[in-house]
């Protein structure tokens, strides 16, 4: 570590998490490394730019680059920290793919010395930072390992989630309590006073399957309520009630609060990290997994429903509301809204429009459907149909006299005047469809 007592900091993948948390680090006056396998993302992040959309990070980078406090490589140095943010998906039949992990692990073993810090923050299945120490342990025989020693390793290894929301991902870095799981204790207290740096909520320690169970956990708990309100949107649907109403007055029960339904669950978190669960314990686990379910099943309830109103109005023109996974943000990935215009686009070509103020242009499963990208103005001038699919501001502060002659199917609720005629008319529709 240097005299100055600010350790130096390489941050493995520069994506949504990786890049604000490098800039961050940097910002409490660390050296920052940030290692990336895309050439593109290194050289964009060396001129101070960045590749993703994140509130006020363009600001940020650019101020801690041009300070010298970040940097970007595909090559790997020494360092006294390692923070790993890299994927972690799920292969097709929803197995957790780790070989990220494990690739950044394999990538950082070189370099290790007695002293560093090494930090998992990638959402994983519980034993992912063990399997990534044994590894380094395979690796690096010449180290002291944690929890493979009787004696004082040479260096700590932890496992702290990422819990930030898109959107406010600078805020929420610094502000979020986290949860700290070291190998051993000593790992875990190593990592602490690490993050003490920079964050501000309040730091937790355990061990590192407690931390990454947590993860899944919090990902899964927010799975199974939206599941229950998405159930019982597709119920009010076939007893033709309203199901904001229901919710809203529900709500008022003290004890009560149920989430809000939508077209589906999607992006890259809450949609995935349940499976891990369900892939550790499939016996055990009949809740979480009807709960992705259900929250798969609505994107087609809402198809449906949505084609039989298209349908019922032959000469109507239609806008879909949105492509993001949610409100006010440019990711578009497993995003439900994207799934759902995708599929509409397919049956109703140039009858159809998408607005998303945040996409330059339509994603490519759109190229030849016919279907055209316009702003919100331009639908309420131009579209009679008008489907609700994500709630972006944007749509959210349309007054009820630009739309109150649309015909309205709002999955995300952001319009409750409304005329409810029209949401009625669609629930029957939906429901003659079958
Ligand atoms: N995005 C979120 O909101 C969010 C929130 C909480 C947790 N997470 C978790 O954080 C982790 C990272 O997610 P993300 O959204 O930042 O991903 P991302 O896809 O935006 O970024 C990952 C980056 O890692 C790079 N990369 C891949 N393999 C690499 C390797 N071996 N060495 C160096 N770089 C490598 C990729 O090029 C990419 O730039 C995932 O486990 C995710 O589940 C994400």
């Amino acid at each position: 570590m240097k005299s100055d007592n600010k350790p130096s900091v390489c941050v493995v993948g520069l994506g949504y998490i990786g890049l604000p948390t490098a800039a961050v680090i940097a910002r409490a006056g660390c050296k920052v490394l940030g290692l990336d396998v895309s050439q593109k993302v290194v050289d964009t992040i060396n001129r101070g730019e960045i590749h993703i959309e994140e509130v006020d990070l363009d600001g940020l980078v650019q101020g801690v680059v041009s300070r010298g406090l970040l940097s970007a490589s595909i090559e790997v140095a020494p360092a006294d920290v390692f923070v790993i943010a890299v994927p972690t998906p799920f292969d097709k039949d929803h197995a957790p793919d780790i070989s990220y992990v494990l690739a950044a692990g394999r990538t950082i073993a070189p370099v290790l010395k007695a002293g560093d810090v090494v930090i998992l923050e990638s959402t994983s299945p519980v034993g992912t930072t063990e399997k990534m120490r044994d590894m380094i342990a395979e690796m690096r025989p010449d180290l002291k390992i944690p929890g493979l020693t009787r004696e004082t390793p040479d260096i700590s290894i932890a496992y702290c989630p990422e819990r930030v929301l898109p959107g406010r991902i600078l805020e929420e870095l610094t502000n979020n309590d986290r949860s700290i799981g070291g190998i051993t204790p000593r790992c875990a207290r190593k990592a602490l006073a690490f993050y003490k740096r920079f964050v501000r909520g309040e730091c937790v320690t355990t061990d590192a399957r407690a931390a990454e169970m947590t993860k899944l956990v919090e990902n899964a708990y927010r799975d199974v309520n939206i599941a229950f309100a998405n159930e019982l949107s597709i119920v009010a649907d076939r007893m033709g009630l309203d199901v904001w109403e229901v919710i809203r007055l529900a709500n008022r029960h003290p004890r009560v609060n149920i989430l809000s339904p939508g077209p589906g669950v999607g992006g890259h978190c809450i949609a995935v990290d349940p499976w891990f669960i369900v892939h550790s314990a499939p016996e055990e686990t009949p809740l979480i997994r009807t709960a992705r379910g259900v929250n798969d099943g609505k994107m087609h309830h809402v198809i449906a429903k949505a084609e039989a109103l298209v349908e019922a109005h032959p000469n109507a023109r239609v806008a879909c509301l949105g492509l993001a996974f949610k409100a006010n943000i440019d990711d578009f990935r497993e995003s439900p809204a994207r799934f759902v215009a995708s599929r509409l686009a397919r049956k109703f070509g140039s009858r159809m429009s998408v607005v998303e103020p945040y996409a330059d242009e339509l994603p490519l499963e759109f190229t030849d459907s016919g279907v055209t990208h316009i702003d919100v103005d331009e639908a309420l001038e131009t579209c009679d149909i008008l489907i609700v699919l994500v709630d972006h501001d944007v749509f959210r502060v349309v007054p009820l006299a630009e739309r109150a002659d649309k015909l309205v199917y709002d999955t995300r609720g952001i319009w409750p005047d409304q005329p409810r005629v029209v949401r009625e008319e669609a629930a029957k529709l939906a429901l003659a469809a079958g």
